[in-house]
C-alpha cells in the first residue's frame, strides 16, 4: 500500500435494506474517503453474534449488506471489503487483548450495559462482554489511525488506544494508536410521517422510512406524501418547520448544496416543487445502487469470489501483524 494513512471500518450485516439515514450518515462519507485513505471496510459477523442471531438468515444477511456497499460505490479493487469471520487473525488478535484487559475496564463500556440491560444480565454472553477487544483487534491489526464511526463508539475508540499503548509499552512498540471520526450528525434524518422522529427502522409506519432497495417509484411516491406544514415558506428551521427543514436535509446531502444556497433557490416556490426535486435527487441517487445490489445479488457465486479476494488482501496485511504479537508475547513458534 502507499503512503496514505489506513481507515479501518466495520458495519454489522443487516437482513434489511439500508435506510437514507445510513446511507447519508455513514455510507455517503466513507466512499468520500476511499480516495483519501487506505481504506478496509468490514462486515463484522462475529460481532453480529454477540446478540442471537438466526443462522439462516446470518450468511444472507452479510452477502446483502456487502452487496450494498458495493453498490452504493464502496470499491472492492481500491479499498478491502472482507468479512470479519474470513480473516482469524481477528479473534486470535482479540483473545491476547482480552488478557491484558481489566474486567473493571471493560465493564464500564456503556454500550455493553444498556445491550446487557435489555437481554437481562443473566442472559448477557461472554461474547457480548468481549465486543470492544474484537473491535480493538479489527482496528490494531491494521495500523489503522482513521476509525469512522458514530459518537455511540466513542468509547470503544478510546478503549482501543489504552490497550494498544499499554501493548507498546509492556511488549514494545507493535501498533499505531487510531483516532476516531465522527461521522457528522448534520446529516440526521427524521421520519417523513413523523418528522419529529428519527427515521428508524422501527418506525410505526414504513412509509416515513425511505429504503435503499425501495422500488424508485414507491420512493417518489413516500416523499411526495411527506408531512409539511400549514405555512408555504421554504426554510431551514428543526423547531418550527421540521417536515420541510428535514427534506432539505436530504436535498443538501443528495446533492451537496449547502443549506443557505438550498434556501435561496426556493423563495417564492412551492412544496410540492420542493418534493419533487427531493424525490428526484434520491431516486437519482438510488435507482443505479439498487439496480447494482440486485445484479450483485442475483450472482451469489461471484460475490462470494469478490470477498475471497479481499479476504485475501486483509489477511496479508494482517499476518504478519498477528505473528509480530504472538512473538512479543512470548508464544512458541510452530516450527
Ligand atoms: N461497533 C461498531 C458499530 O457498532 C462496528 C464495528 C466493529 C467497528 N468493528 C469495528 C467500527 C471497527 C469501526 C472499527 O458501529
Amino acid at each position: 500500500m502507499s503512503t496514505k494513512a489506513t481507515l479501518f471500518s466495520g458495519m454489522a450485516p443487516s437482513a434489511d435494506s439500508l435506510q437514507i439515514g445510513n446511507y447519508i450518515g455513514a455510507l455517503q462519507q466513507w466512499v468520500e474517503m476511499q480516495d483519501t485513505y487506505n481504506a478496509i471496510f468490514c462486515v463484522v459477523d462475529l460481532h453480529a453474534i454477540t446478540v442471537p442471531q438466526d443462522p439462516k438468515t446470518l450468511a444472507a444477511s452479510t452477502r446483502t449488506t456487502a452487496a450494498q456497499y458495493i453498490a452504493a460505490g464502496i470499491d472492492p479493487e481500491q479499498s478491502i471489503l472482507f468479512v470479519q469471520s474470513h480473516v482469524s487473525a481477528h479473534t486470535e488478535l482479540a483473545w491476547i487483548l482480552n488478557t491484558i484487559t481489566g474486567f473493571g475496564e471493560a465493564s464500564r463500556m456503556t454500550q455493553f450495559k444498556d445491550k446487557a440491560a435489555k437481554q437481562g444480565t443473566e442472559a448477557a454472553s461472554l461474547g457480548l462482554f468481549a465486543y470492544p477487544t474484537l473491535m480493538a483487534a479489527d482496528i490494531l491489526l491494521y495500523d489503522a489511525t482513521a476509525v469512522p464511526v458514530g459518537d455511540d463508539q466513542r468509547q470503544h475508540i478510546e478503549l482501543t488506544r489504552d490497550l494498544g499503548g499499554r501493548f507498546n509499552s509492556r511488549f514494545g512498540e507493535t501498533f499505531k494508536l487510531p483516532e476516531a471520526v465522527i461521522m457528522k450528525e448534520t446529516a440526521r434524518i427524521y421520519d417523513l410521517q413523523n418528522p419529529e422522529a428519527k427515521m428508524s427502522k422501527t418506525s410505526v409506519s414504513d412509509s416515513g422510512v425511505i429504503w435503499m432497495m425501495d422500488e424508485p417509484s414507491k420512493t417518489a411516491k413516500k416523499i411526495k406524501s411527506a408531512v409539511t406544514d400549514d405555512d408555504r415558506e421554504i426554510r431551514f428551521d428543526r423547531g418550527a418547520k421540521p417536515g420541510v427543514s428535514n427534506l432539505l436535509t436530504i436535498l443538501s446531502a443528495f446533492t451537496s448544496t449547502p443549506m443557505p444556497e438550498l434556501e435561496a433557490s426556493f423563495a417564492g416556490r412551492g412544496y410540492g416543487d420542493l418534493k419533487s426535486t427531493v424525490a428526484d435527487a434520491v431516486v437519482a441517487t438510488f435507482e443505479p445502487m439498487r439496480a447494482r445490489a440486485l445484479e450483485l445479488l442475483s450472482d451469489p457465486a461471484e460475490l462470494d469470489r469478490i470477498l475471497s479476494r479481499n479476504a485475501a488482501r486483509a489477511e496479508e496485511l494482517a499476518k504478519p501483524k498477528l505473528a509480530t504479537v504472538y512473538e512479543r508475547v512470548g508464544l512458541l513458534p510452530r516450527s
